[in-house]
């Protein structure tokens, strides 16, 4: 047995430790996870009701997702054409580099961004390109440097995980004006709903203006649905027609449309969360500067910053408190944890306290 080249040395995703590992191994009850940026506070309670009411267990679900795509158009005003499906949005991701890339093409990605971006390119043989990053944002001058005739796809996450910062609508239209035409743009808006800076882009308008650009969105955030897997890209119908060639054939289930557009109808749900996430990323932003400690500036529903230690020797430390975080990022001393709900924070900022002051004594 021998797999492809591009595949035989490629690391296997590690994700963060879940809470019934962490409950079994330490034999912990209350476990408090802040490693997957996920919604702490659950879903929508319409999500459950309306899963109750799902039966024709034994039909394929329709693979165009005809209501969801129905009312997130109506949502958005957009036209439903230019809306595709995935298993998550990482399944989006892998159909971009799928249809786009080809061994000996480039992707210019950011230095660093989400981890999958750069997997799924080299799966197909293309070669990434980094930018590094400036102060945690995307360096869009840059990345626009590093563009050559192989590039096909640029990657640009916004709010960017893990630094979590904001690209705006006016530095995002520069660089799209300038991206020649054979590239495609893709902007992962996986943490958008929680940004609440006025300067937030408004990607149906790029949408509008950049027929090359492709938007991708996620219900595991936000929404709260990140064990049902949906996610959503959207583009001009060409893209989109290519994109579906490489869909794999239903590649969505019922459980998942059905779940997403009960959680579409309560956008107060979105709006209640949205509203706590800020209060709490103020706060957390706050007691970070109280303690002298370095941090992005985040827009998202998580931080990362330099705990000024060894961010493995953090994360053992806050895991046997029942407190997983994520370590083993690019910068050996810092973790990122995802902003949890207020008494979650509490035991977060209680327990890194501790930390800090064990570290002092030591
Ligand atoms: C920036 C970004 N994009 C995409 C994803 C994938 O999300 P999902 O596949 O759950 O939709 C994640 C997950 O953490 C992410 O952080």
């Amino acid at each position: 047995m021998r797999s492809k080249s591009s595949v035989r040395n490629l690391p296997v995703y590690q994700p963060g430790k879940s809470l019934e590992e962490v409950e079994q191994e330490y034999g912990l009850k209350d476990v408090v996870k802040l490693v997957s940026n996920e919604n702490p506070s659950g879903c929508s309670p319409k999500v459950s009701e309306a899963l109750k009411g799902i039966n024709l267990f034994h039909h394929y679900p329709e693979p165009m997702a005809p209501v969801l795509r129905g009312k997130l158009a109506k949502m958005l005003n957009m036209d439903p054409r230019k809306f595709i499906f995935g298993n998550g949005s990482s399944e989006l991701i892998q159909m971009i580099c799928r249809t786009f890339l080809d061994s000996g093409d480039e992707a210019v990605l950011a230095d660093f961004t989400y981890s999958i971006y750069q997997t799924e390119v080299k799966i197909e043989g293309a070669a990434p390109v980094f930018v590094p990053l400036k102060k945690g944002v995307h360096d869009l001058d840059a990345m626009y440097e590093a563009i050559t005739n192989k590039t096909k796809v640029v990657w640009v996450c916004n709010p960017n995980n893990p630094t979590g910062t904001l690209l705006d609508q006016t530095s995002l239209v520069s660089f799209l004006t300038k991206i020649p035409k054979h590239v495609i743009v893709v902007l992962d808006e996986a943490y958008i709903e929680y940004v609440t800076d006025p300067s937030c882009p408004n990607s149906a308008a790029l949408l509008e203006q950049f027929p090359q650009l492709i938007v991708l969105r996620t219900f595991s955030k936000i929404y709260g649905l990140a064990a049902i897997r949906m996610g959503y890209a959207i583009a001009d119908t060409p893209i989109i027609d290519e994109l579906h060639r490489v869909r794999p054939s239903f590649n969505t289930s019922r459980f998942a449309q059905q779940a997403a557009v009960a959680a579409l109808e309560d956008q107060e749900f979105v709006a209640d969360w949205k509203k706590i996430n800020d209060q709490e990323r103020r706060r957390l932003m706050k007691q970070l500067e109280e303690w002298g400690i370095h941090y992005y500036p985040s827009h998202g529903n998580f931080i990362l910053f330099d705990t000024g230690y060894p961010s493995y020797k953090v994360f053992q430390f806050l895991l046997e408190r029942g407190i997983i975080v994520r370590d083993r990022l690019k910068y050996p001393t810092y973790i990122r944890i995802t902003i949890g709900t207020p008494e979650q924070n509490d035991r977060f900022i209680q327990d890194f306290a501790e930390f800090l002051a064990s570290q002092v004594i030591a």
